[in-house]
Parts: C-alpha cells; structure tokens; sequence
C-alpha cells in the first residue's frame, strides 16, 4: 500500500510502501480513503517545522483531511459503500482530562492528544485506513465530489459555537434556537481568502453575517468573484487601509482570522468594535517581535465589552454541523463550492499541492480500487 511519509531525521518526503491494515476489533471500521486534502499544516509539517511521527516509525504518514468510503464496517452500523470523514484529533490518556474523557479532545488539558497526519498518529494520504467509529461522521452521497471540505470548515463550525455562546450575553433580538446573530450584532470580518477564510466567510454569510473579506490580492481576482458570488463583499488590503475598512463597515461584531499572520491581525483588533467578538485560528511562525499599541487594545476590551477567543480543531458537534452546512451551501452555491478545489493530483504527483502553493484547495485523489 502506498502512502506520502514525512521522514523528520533525513529530511525528506517520500512515497512509502506498507501493509494494508485491518479491523481487529468491533468497534473499528475499514475505510477506502478517497481524497485527502493539503492545507497549511501539511506544508509546515513537509518543511519539517511541524508534526511528529508515531513512537517507534520513522517517519509520519501525511494528511489529516479526509473523504473514505466503508469497505467493512463490523458491527459499527457503518455500511460497505458508506462515505465517511474522520476527526483528527485523538485524546490524551490522563484521567483527569475531563475534556478528553467527555470525548472533547479538542480541548485536551493535559496536551498529550495525538493528531492523525500531524502527531504521532500516521494520517491518511494512503490508500485504506482503519478508524473507530466514534471518530467517524457520515456524508450524505450528493456530497462526494465537495465531502473534502469538511474538515478544514469544522474550524468555521466550532467557531460559530462559540460565538453563539458568547452572544448569549447580547439579549435582544435573538433568534431561539440560536440561529440568526443578535439585532445589531451581524457584521463580520474574515482576514484571509484561503480555504478556511472561504469556507468561514460562506458558513457567516448562511448565518445570516453582512461578511466581509479581507485579503492581500489585488482586485477583481478569482478569490474576489468567488467571494462575491455568494455573497461576501471582497477587500484588497492593498486597496484599502485597516482604518478605511473599519470606516465602511461601521461596527465590527465578529473579526475571523483565518491568516496566520499576527501583525495585520492585531493591526485589525485594535479596530474591533463594541461588544466584538475575536476569533484567532491562523498558527503565526514564530517571527521578531512586533510592536503593538497595548493600552489601546486593553482599553478598548474592557470600554467595549470585547472577546478575544482562540480556537483549535474540532469535535464531533462541529464535524455533523459541517455536513450540514455542506448539504445547505450545496443547494445555495454549488458552482462556488465547487470552485474551492482547484486542483486534483494521484498520489505520485504529492509534491505538487504541498510545495506548489498555489490555487485554494488542492486535493490528492487516491486511486486505490
Ligand atoms: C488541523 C487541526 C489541528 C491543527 C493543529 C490544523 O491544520 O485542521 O485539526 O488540530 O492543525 O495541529
């Protein structure tokens, strides 16, 4: 069987060749990966910079985005045929991570979680895998060719929770049930135009967010058409300041950064507006030191009732509500959804998507029969 290995030591990426796996236990089933997604992580962990092969291998088999089919599902109630998405994050073995032991790894405590294609798990750029069930969501057929996607819009998922959570404390004009934003409370800034920026901005727009992009590319670009088609308004930060931006969209309730870069990203919090909500997923390099203007930030928090929030993977809530979302964004925009992958490779051809940066998503499409 092959698979893309991350040997850390020699630094290097090679295709590795390894024995098909097997159920050995009820709970498990085997699946027939699909596709698997590459996203910044992956490069990060090809540069070497990131990622951790399991104890005892050499090196880590890549990709932790994921689309499978069943071919055995035990007694799981998974069916042969059946799609599937894995989560990536397994818990930690501490009993007293409560997080890990109500199944909520990702927020582990104790940060001993391991990450399938990421640390000290192999993932799944290869050609079957077995899994758990418990760590497996399925997907409906009508979303085969865009199921891919799920995982890096858990990240939008997960924050949108959390963002329901906090606007609790917003009273009026909530919708029950939690759906709408509060009366008030609905324009949203997505730093970034990558997939998870794209994915955000759509899952903000269906949320009923006035959203807006805020990107490095000059316009009209095809992230920007993208963007406008299904509803967000685009922005070149070469186009306009921070401050020009913050002037044309009035109250900024909700910034979600999906860059990774922290300069332009403080730069954006200090224009955060009343009762604004912060959300961080990017993982900055570690760079020189900057200089920011800290009292006006801490001003401005406790003047304006603002949350700065970060957050990271995903948990099975988030994994069902991507699905979802998916099956919604289908109907609403399937020519711009489909327009977030841009590129497909056979396994051979890894190094492409990882070292060629270029297009939003690019995915491997294994062939394995
Ligand atoms: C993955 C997350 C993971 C994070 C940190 C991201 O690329 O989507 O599942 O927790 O990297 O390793």
């Amino acid at each position: 069987m092959k698979a893309v290995g991350v040997f850390p030591g020699k630094r290097t990426v090679e295709l590795v060749s390894f024995d098909e796996p097997n159920i050995t236990s009820p709970e498990q089933v085997k699946i027939r990966v699909l596709q698997v997604g590459v996203c910044g992580t992956d490069r990060e962990i090809c540069d070497f910079e990131y990622g951790t092969p399991p104890e005892g291998s050499e090196y880590l088999v890549l990709g932790h985005e994921s689309l499978g089919e069943v071919v055995e599902g035990g007694s799981t109630g998974f069916k042969p045929g059946d799609l599937v998405v894995p989560s990536v994050r397994r818990p930690c073995t501490h009993a007293d991570c409560v997080a890990c032991r109500a199944g909520r790894q990702d927020f582990c405590y104790s940060g001993d979680f391991t990450e399938r294609g990421i640390r000290s798990q192999h993932g799944f750029m290869t050609e079957f895998v077995v899994e758990a069930a418990e760590f497996l969501s399925l997907v409906p057929p009508e979303l085969r060719d865009v199921g891919i996607l799920v995982e890096p819009l858990t990240i939008a998922e997960k924050t949108l929770m959390q963002i329901q959570v906090i606007q609790q404390r917003l009273p009026w004009g909530l919708t029950p049930g939690g759906g709408a934003p509060p009366r008030g409370c609905h324009r949203a800034l997505v730093l970034g135009a990558g997939p998870v920026g794209l994915l955000g901005a759509m899952a903000l727009v269906n949320g009923g967010y006035d959203t807006y992009i805020y990107s490095r590319s000059r316009t009209p670009n095809i992230k920007a058409d993208l963007a406008e088609s299904f509803g967000a308004r685009y922005i070149s930060s070469q186009e306009m300041t921070v401050a020009q931006l913050a002037a044309k969209m009035g109250n900024i309730d909700v910034v979600y950064e999906a860059l990774g870069a922290s300069q332009l990203a403080f730069e954006v919090a200090q224009v955060l507006g009343a009762n604004g909500i912060f959300v961080f997923t990017g993982v900055p390099k570690h760079g020189d030191p900057i200089t920011i203007d800290t009292d006006l930030l801490m001003r401005n928090m406790v003047l304006k009732n603002q949350v700065i929030v970060g957050t990271v993977n995903a948990g099975h809530n988030a994994f069902e509500a991507a699905i979802d979302d998916l099956k919604t964004f289908n109907r609403r925009w399937p020519k711009a959804l489909r327009a977030l992958i841009t590129g497909r490779y056979p396994i051979e051809a890894f190094r492409e998507p990882i070292f060629a940066r270029s297009g939003i998503k690019n995915v491997l499409v294994m062939e394995a029969k």
